[in-house]
């Protein structure tokens, strides 16, 4: 089973670079669909990616751009549920159409062009029971995709940490930046898995048939608090926070408060973070294909000291709508 053609939905994000250059090391042509042409130019200097601007909501040009193609790989997704901001879906509204009947759409599309291998990204603990809407659109997404494609692969990870991402670099920021930092949700636990390792492991399953059906959490080696993390971040940038971990109803009313202001947490977040982001013990550091999960210590330092400039960097972006 060669894998020549990928259509790669969802791409011109922050996993989607990084799984990018895995992928930019193997004889393949990949399409990148995207809703603005401008967010995904940083892949345009890769000679095998095709970015194409598309409505991939819509049937018909999914059919199109899903013909021909040995494997698609669908990472949308979003951590806001809607609200004018993101999508124009009422709250909660978004995180069903980005992860659930997109996802069914996606994996309708693959299996109708005979696409040989589907690997789709959830997040680890989506459940139906689970008390933020994200986690449940997450599982309904997984439910969708398994009820239209039987063989796909499934990717649950943890938080991913690593050059761009918008989690400790963010608070790597915030530690520089505040006099004093609230920190909501200090005890939320994570095991966070470097990015290179999400996109080594899912390039690397393109290589293992039997990986089809399967799901794979993916963890790093160790268990964090929130507040070790931030904590973490700060002194990794050179700049030690002064954090000031919040009770439980005061992380509620932040969460409730930053959701107001249109800011970078809603109270489905600090649901979310009253499930512990962990894999089950015995997996600590083991991931799929026989690989190790990279230590944070590791790779911490190398991009969080010039996680400010960065940050700023986005920031100026999101403000340009880039
Ligand atoms: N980052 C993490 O820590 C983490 C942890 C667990 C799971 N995950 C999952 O991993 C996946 C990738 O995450 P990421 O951090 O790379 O996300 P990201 O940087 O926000 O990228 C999301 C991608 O999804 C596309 N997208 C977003 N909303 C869409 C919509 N309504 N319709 C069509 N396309 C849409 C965007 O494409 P355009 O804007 O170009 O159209 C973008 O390429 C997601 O499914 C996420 O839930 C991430």
């Amino acid at each position: 089973m060669t894998i020549e053609n990928i259509l790669l939905i969802g791409g011109s994000g922050y996993v989607g670079r990084h799984l990018m250059n895995a992928l930019s090391r193997r004889n393949v042509r990949i399409t990148v669909p995207t809703r603005r042409r401008e967010r995904a130019k940083h892949l345009l200097p890769f000679p095998m990616v095709d970015v194409v601007e598309a409505d991939i909501h819509d049937d018909a040009t999914l059919a199109r751009l899903a013909a021909g193609q040995d494997a698609v790989i669908n990472l949308v997704g979003v951590l806001k549920g809607g609200g004018g901001k993101t999508d124009g879906q009422p709250w909660g509204k978004g995180f069903d159409r980005a992860h659930v009947e997109l996802a069914g759409r996606v994996a309708r599309a693959a299996r109708a062009a005979g696409a040989q291998r589907l690997l789709h990204m959830s997040a680890l603990k989506a459940d139906a029971e689970a008390p933020s809407a994200y986690l449940r659109s997450k599982a309904a997404g997984e439910v969708a995709v398994r009820a239209a494609f039987p063989g796909a692969t499934f990717f649950r990870p943890s938080v991913i940490y690593g050059q761009g991402d918008r989690f400790l670099t963010v608070f790597a920021g915030l530690c520089a930046m505040a006099p004093l930092l609230p920190l909501a949700c200090p005890a939320a636990l994570f095991q966070p898995v470097w990015v290179e390792d999400v996109a080594a492991t899912m390039a690397e399953c393109l290589d293992h048939s039997e990986s089809a059906g399967q799901t794979f959490d993916l963890c790093g080696p160790k268990v964090y608090t929130l507040l070790d993390l931030v904590d973490y971040a700060g002194r990794a940038a050179g700049s030690p926070g002064n954090i000031m971990p919040l009770g439980d109803i005061p992380s509620y009313l932040m969460a409730w408060m930053l959701e107001l202001l249109g800011g970078p947490m809603t109270r489905d977040n600090y649901r979310s973070m009253q499930v512990p982001s962990t894999c089950a013990p015995g997996d600590c550091g083991v991931l799929p294909f026989g690989r190790r999960a990279t230590a944070l210590e590791i790779i911490g330092p190398t991009y969080l000291s010039d996680g400010r400039r960065r940050a700023g960097y986005d920031d100026f972006r999101e403000g340009a709508k880039r």
